[in-house]
């Protein structure tokens, strides 16, 4: 157990009813426990203040009731003029090594602007696991952007390739794209990639290049060369970014995390229907072995491996739609920032 001793902050606001003070109540603390990585045996204590409009139930009853056994301090705010009203509003103290997340639900964002402006997604997850797919229905429902990362891999991969060099060799590709310009433009919403201003989002997708940009993924140099790109994106505005460390390494204080996973077999079909829909000849038993070659590459690899992280809630995609899949993200947000 750590030694490391955190206070993390967290406000909501309910009606003045005890259903509705119970569930935010623990709706609160439920996230502050997952954003953390707490358990129980984790938190010292917890204090709790509310406003004096909120009458109807206590807050560390509810919790109690619900299987929280910290220390519980409550108290009633004064009246302030012009202060946000029916508000709950905990401090935990905790034992942990995590970087603090502290959680601002729905109306309660306001009163930390500094730290609830923007709201970044982070959907990480193997090739093929329909991430492309289901972030693109979440940032449509959202009115938020998208950024499909895996697009720029792809771009550098496509350059080395069409310069005939190795991708897997660092110094080559170094010198290949150390001055090529990878960037992303919105036409109507929808995400173009161009290489050095040309557009090439169409000639990325193919199976050649999906194992080059795998490849080159792999190499420190244009890992660094993509993540300022990725985060001025990110940092402009509410996304979604779909990819392989977004919530490990390019986002780790994204406010939702997500981790996408399907079986390979059921990823390589998804992959088959789509190329052949796109009228390519392939067979399946190539895309299935690209699937399983490109799943040892990308977690396989050194530097910021496909991994899944503590605070990221994973979907196993095997058994639902695209659209399930979009619609547990889409509510899961909503619970938060509306
Ligand atoms: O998601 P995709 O298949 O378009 O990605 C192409 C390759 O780029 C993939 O094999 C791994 C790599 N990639 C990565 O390493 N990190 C990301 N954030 C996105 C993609």
């Amino acid at each position: 157990m750590s030694s490391n001793i955190v206070s993390i902050r967290g406000a909501i606001t309910a009606n003045n009813d005890e259903q509705s003070i119970a569930k935010a109540s623990e709706l609160l603390m439920r996230r502050i426990f997952f954003k953390n990585g707490l358990t129980n045996a984790d938190v010292v204590n917890t204090m709790i203040s509310t406003t004096a409009d909120l009458t109807a139930f206590y807050p560390a009853r509810a919790l109690r009731e619900v299987g929280y056994s910290m220390p519980l301090f409550s108290c009633l705010e004064p009246n302030i003029d012009g202060a946000l009203g029916h508000c709950i509003r905990f401090l935990v103290t905790a034992r942990s090594d995590n970087p603090v997340s502290n959680v601002y639900i729905g109306a309660a964002r306001a009163l930390r602007k500094d730290l609830t402006d923007y709201y970044a997604i982070a959907l990480d997850g193997p090739s093929g696991a329909g991430k492309s797919t289901v972030a693109k229905l979440v940032a449509k429902e959202l009115g938020i952007t998208y950024l499909d990362t895996g697009a720029l891999y792809r771009a550098l991969g496509l350059k080395v390739l069409s310069e005939k060099l190795p991708t897997t060799d660092e110094a080559k590709v170094k010198a290949c794209i150390e001055h090529v310009n990878v960037s992303i433009e919105y036409a109507d919403g929808v995400q173009k990639v161009l290489l050095d201003g040309e557009d090439v989002s169409a000639s990325i997708r193919t199976p050649e290049v999906s194992m080059a940009a795998s490849n080159v993924s792999a190499l420190p140099y244009v890992r660094a060369k993509l993540l300022s790109i990725q985060r001025e994106i990110a940092h402009a505005s509410s996304v979604i970014l779909d990819g392989r460390d977004i919530g490990t390494v390019v986002l780790p204080d994204a406010e939702f995390k997500f981790f996408l996973t399907a079986s390979p077999e059921i990823r390589a079909r998804r992959r088959f229907d789509e190329l052949k829909a796109k009228g390519q000849n392939v067979i399946y038993e190539d895309v299935l072995a690209d699937v399983n070659a490109r799943d040892r590459n990308d977690s396989g690899r050194k530097i910021a491996p496909l991994k899944m992280s503590y605070d990221a809630v994973k979907i196993d995609s095997d058994e639902m739609s695209a659209h399930d899949v979009a619609m547990s993200i889409i509510n899961d947000v909503k619970e938060v920032v509306q």
